[in-house]
């Protein structure tokens, strides 16, 4: 039997993971589920984000489910206690180095989208972001005094590794890769371009692979965000650039993700806690419920069962849109419509 650990973490975490999870027992009720703390909820509770048996029961799981961590009331712990520090440890302890961000506009919710909808029609983009190293890793990191740094540092196994997640993923796509970068300033970025560049000449010419600099990037991703299919990019530009996709679609609130490696996956909504809505069940549960998607995908090899989540969620954001989408839906009542979708879809598992 399947083991999924649910670690629903903070704020709207909580909200969208009942609803992710309520999903997963539908679509798949023989996996067995195991909820645990994590982030502030996990300080609170044990006085460290990211306790040593969290840790042991997700390294033996076969994937992982994660709603959200952190809040303003942990904003002011030492760094190594916030919540954020307990999710990065989650990730390297899970090893997933390769975060894949889909952002779909579905055919037939283009209204969703503030882009008009010739703008918004046909948008599908995958965001394969490096998810182990640059800023967000590097030791050489500190303050003093009245200076502070961190550095962006990556290696060429590093670089090789996500390239080609992201080559291979382009193969199973549409066949374009464009790697995003800051090579006119950043020596860090010479070498991100060089080592893509090499395993693209090497495996994958078949892929057309272009190179763009991250600030024209960013705007040509919301103004012309069909000449994109998969976009490789580190650590903070893809953090940064995937919450600006999050526009397309319409809402943070439908961005899932997943992060892979070599061992079990990680499964989570890009969003974050969302303060100025928590405690309200308000928050828009898709990205969790499309996580979970995704986690029957690639966790758990179950296509029919995530075909059917995808399906589901769509026929919800038409029949019961939730707040951020224009909508008075309440987190409770598109789960719900997720769920009655799923019991009447005929879409065979
Ligand atoms: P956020 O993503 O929490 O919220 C940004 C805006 O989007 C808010 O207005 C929020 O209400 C809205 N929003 C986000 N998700 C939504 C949803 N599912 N439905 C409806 N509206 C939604 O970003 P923030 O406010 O900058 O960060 C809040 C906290 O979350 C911080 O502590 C941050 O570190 C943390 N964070 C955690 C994660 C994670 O756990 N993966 C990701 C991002 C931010
Ligand atoms: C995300 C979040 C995290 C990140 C934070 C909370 C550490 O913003 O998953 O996008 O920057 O990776
Ligand atoms: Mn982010």
């Amino acid at each position: 039997m399947p083991k999924v650990v649910a670690l629903p973490g903070d704020g709207i975490g909580k909200e969208v993971t009942d609803a992710a999870v309520a999903v997963l027992k539908e679509v798949a009720p023989d996996v067995t589920i195991q909820e645990l703390l994590i982030g502030g909820a996990a300080v609170d509770a044990a006085g460290v984000p990211f306790p040593g048996e969290v840790e042991a029961a997700v390294t033996t799981a076969d994937a992982v489910l994660l709603g959200t961590v952190g809040g303003p009331r942990y904003d002011t712990l030492p760094r190594e206690l916030r919540p954020e520090r307990g999710l990065l440890a989650l990730r390297k302890a899970l090893g997933v180095y390769a975060n894949i961000r889909p952002v779909r506009v579905v055919p037939g919710l283009e209204h969703l989208s503030p882009l008009r909808p010739e703008k918004a029609r046909g948008v599908d983009v995958l965001i394969v972001r490096e998810l182990l190293g640059g800023l967000y890793f590097d030791s050489n990191r500190g303050r003093s005094g009245e200076r502070a740094h961190n550095t962006m540092s990556y290696t060429v196994p590093e670089i090789d590794r996500i390239a080609r997640i992201a080559f291979w993923a382009a193969e199973q796509r549409r066949g374009h890769v464009t790697s995003v970068d800051k090579a006119n300033v950043l020596e860090v970025s010479e070498l991100w371009r060089e080592t893509v560049t090499k395993v693209h000449e090497e495996k994958y010419r078949h892929v057309t692979l272009r190179h763009e600099l991250v600030d024209s990037a960013a705007m040509l991703l919301v103004s012309n965000p069909t000449r994109y299919d998969v976009i490789l990019t580190e650590n903070l530009f893809g953090d940064i650039l995937s919450d600006l996709a999050a526009v397309l679609p319409g809402s943070l609130g439908l961005m899932p993700s997943a992060s892979l490696g070599d061992g079990p996956g990680l499964f989570e909504p890009i969003h974050g806690s969302a303060p100025d809505i928590a405690g309200q069940g308000v928050a828009n549960p898709a990205a969790a419920i499309l996580s979970v998607g995704m986690l029957l995908r690639h966790g758990l090899k179950r296509s029919g069962a995530a075909n059917n989540v995808d399906a589901a969620v769509s026929l919800a954001l038409r029949s019961h849109p939730t707040r951020d989408i224009g909508g008075t839906a309440s987190t409770q009542a598109f789960a719900d419509a997720v769920l009655q979708a799923l019991s009447t879809t005929n879409v065979s598992a």
